[in-house]
């Protein structure tokens, strides 16, 4: 009997892990589609480029580029008229729902951060 139960637990266990990793591969195979868009000015490896004043995005933490993405999609950050390249980024940032957001991190966050922006 006991065994059984067990039995039960560990694969109740398996079965929502298992859940759990496969939900985080959707959210990184959906942000690498959005940041598709991303990658002209941020670089392949989100390493950044200078000559769109593009910072690098790899090996920042998760919870920083969210709250920044966000504040450029709520025009709290990039709209004020003496910035130069906060206008270039707060329009990229305005069709992103919160779920893409989340998601574009995630991929970002796969991005190896060793890649340096003149290495190329
Ligand atoms: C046309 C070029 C361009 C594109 C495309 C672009 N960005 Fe940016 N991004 C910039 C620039 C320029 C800045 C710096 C803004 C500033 O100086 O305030 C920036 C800043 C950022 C920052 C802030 C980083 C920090 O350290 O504060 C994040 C996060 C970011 N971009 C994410 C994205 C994501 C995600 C996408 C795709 C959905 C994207 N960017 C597309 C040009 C771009």
């Amino acid at each position: 009997m006991l065994s059984k139960k067990l039995v039960m637990l560990v694969s109740t266990i398996a079965l929502t892990y298992g859940a759990q990793v496969l939900a985080d591969d959707n959210a990184v195979t959906r942000g690498e589609e959005v940041y598709d868009d991303c990658s002209i000015c941020h670089g392949d490896y989100a390493e950044g480029g200078e000559d769109y004043g593009a910072p690098k995005l790899a090996g920042q933490l998760d919870w920083y580029l969210v709250r920044q993405i966000q504040n450029f999609r709520d025009e709290i950050r990039g709209t004020h008229k003496d910035d130069e390249f906060g206008p270039v980024m707060q329009p990229m940032a305005v069709d992103l729902d919160d779920q893409a957001i989340d998601d574009v991190v995630a991929y970002i966050m796969t991005l190896d951060a060793s890649v340096d922006a003149d290495q190329e």
